[in-house]
């Protein structure tokens, strides 16, 4: 008998069936055949939250959540951010090794004439309320960036699908420092392509009456290791999002609109700007325990800690935990480090946590350097999205090019009532 298979027996019908097994799964479809009559429809899987569900066969991230590895196309977390750059790992991710000189420096050409955004799209913000959250501004205005590019709707194309993921790579943090400056009032600070990826941001969002701007070289270094670290994930919420809109073949536009939205929810991207929040709450180290106690009573959560995958430290918090005190050095020590620090150190001695092999994940400590960055705590998940959109993109592209993959619709267990008669209003109780 071969090893790779799996025997199902149907204890409904006495009925054996053999299932091949492949990477360690089985194929959701194979169930179907076990059925108790030929009118049926067959076994379904039921998977709330995809727990247990692969949705696709993917060559570009790797994680492995027991202990703690995160490699992207291969190469590990730790050594992209100690050595890459990225724009070199945005490379690397999309296309799926990294580059050498000729390429890195075409690649990073392409991003940096892409940078300005179309005038119109200022009379956009403008029409924003001046409190209006950034995430809600930033995925209004990527997908009205599908209107500005009809030929964005041809990704089958590889040229022009190319062209839509320089444009969105090097357009959100345009759009991003855009929204940033008409929350405060300030004119609008064009993009500077003599600098890098990072140092064009920060000049977007903090540029004044200088001439020309010069980002500090440590905090322009800090956000190419905040942006190396959250380049892709593999399939995260937003990333399905990402990949199931995309599979009813919107333009790219659209698509990144819908991931954004998928993104900004607290258990996702909106988890750094709900750390800062909480850790605001808490007010100081004294609070700490009490606060642990309400979220061991039920009573909320604690932000910033636990992950779907990771169930020991997310490899991510660890390098940022260290960046932090680079940054700190340079803009002084944010105050709620302490609480921050406290709240780990109880949370990894208590049981609760233990037992349910919760750990800090990535947004635990970015909101922190952040702040420390002057960034305001409602840019936070725009911060998570502008790097992401390379992990999207790459992604949403491997989706298009694999075979196998249909308009993303799962089934449903109905559960509702049986078919009934309409009654009329007057006979109705
Ligand atoms: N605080 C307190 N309890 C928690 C937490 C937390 N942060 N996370 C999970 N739990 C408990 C949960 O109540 C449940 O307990 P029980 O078994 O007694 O019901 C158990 O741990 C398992 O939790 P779950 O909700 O079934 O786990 P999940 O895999 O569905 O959720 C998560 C993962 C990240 C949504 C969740 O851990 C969470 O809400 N964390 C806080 C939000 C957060 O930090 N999100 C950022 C995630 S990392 C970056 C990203 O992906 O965007």
């Amino acid at each position: 008998m071969p090893s790779d298979t799996l025997t199902v027996i149907d204890n409904r019908t006495g009925k054996s069936y053999e299932i091949p097994i492949t990477d360690s799964s089985i194929r959701a479809k194979d169930l179907r055949q076990i059925k108790t009559s030929e009118d049926e429809y067959g076994l379904l899987s039921y998977d709330p939250g995809f727990t247990n569900t692969a949705s696709c066969r993917s060559k570009i991230t790797f994680i492995d959540g027991d202990r703690g590895i995160l490699n992207y196309r291969g190469y590990p977390i730790e050594e992209l951010a100690e050595k890459s750059t990225y724009l070199e790992t945005a490379y690397l991710i999309l296309n799926g090794d990294l580059p050498n000189r000729t390429q890195l420096d075409e690649w990073v050409h392409n991003i940096k004439h892409h940078t300005l955004l179309h005038e119109n799209i200022k009379k956009l913000i403008d029409g924003f309320r001046y409190d209006a959250h950034p995430m809600g501004m930033l995925l209004s205005i990527v997908g009205a960036l599908s209107t500005f590019y009809p030929e964005a709707k041809n990704i089958f194309d590889t040229q022009p699908r190319r062209e839509q993921i320089f444009r969105l790579i090097a357009k959100m943090p345009t759009i991003a420092a855009f929204c940033y400056r008409h929350s405060v009032g300030l004119p609008f600070a064009y993009p500077d392509n003599d600098l890098s990826y990072t140092g064009n941001f920060l000049n977007m969002l903090f540029k004044m009456t200088e001439l020309k701007y010069r980002p500090h070289a440590v905090l322009e270094r800090a956000l190419e290791v905040l942006f190396i670290l959250h380049a892709d994930h593999e399939q995260n919420c937003s990333t399905n999002v990402m990949r199931s809109t995309g599979s009813s073949h919107p333009d790219p536009y659209a698509a990144i609109a819908a991931a954004t939205a998928a993104l900004y929810g607290p258990l996702h991207g909106g988890a750094n700007e709900a750390v800062l929040r909480m850790l605001g709450q808490i007010g100081c180290k004294k609070n700490v325990p009490d606060f642990i106690q309400k979220v061991k009573r039920g009573e909320g959560r604690l932000m910033g800690f636990g992950h779907r995958i990771y169930k020991s430290y997310d490899p991510r918090a660890r390098i940022i935990k260290q960046m932090a005190d680079q940054v700190f050095g340079v803009m002084g020590r944010n105050p709620l480090l302490d609480i921050a620090l406290e709240l780990e150190r109880i949370a990894l001695e208590d049981d609760y946590f233990i037992s349910r092999r919760l750990y800090p994940n990535v947004d635990f400590y970015s909101g922190l350097i952040y702040q420390s960055m002057k960034i305001p705590v409602d840019m936070f998940p725009v911060m998570f999205a502008i790097p992401r959109t390379c992990g999207w993109l790459t992604q949403w592209e491997e989706m298009l090019l694999d075979s196998e993959q249909k308009i993303a619709r799962p089934r449903q267990i109905y559960v509702g009532p049986s078919r009934r008669s309409y009654i009329s209003l007057e006979e109705r109780s």
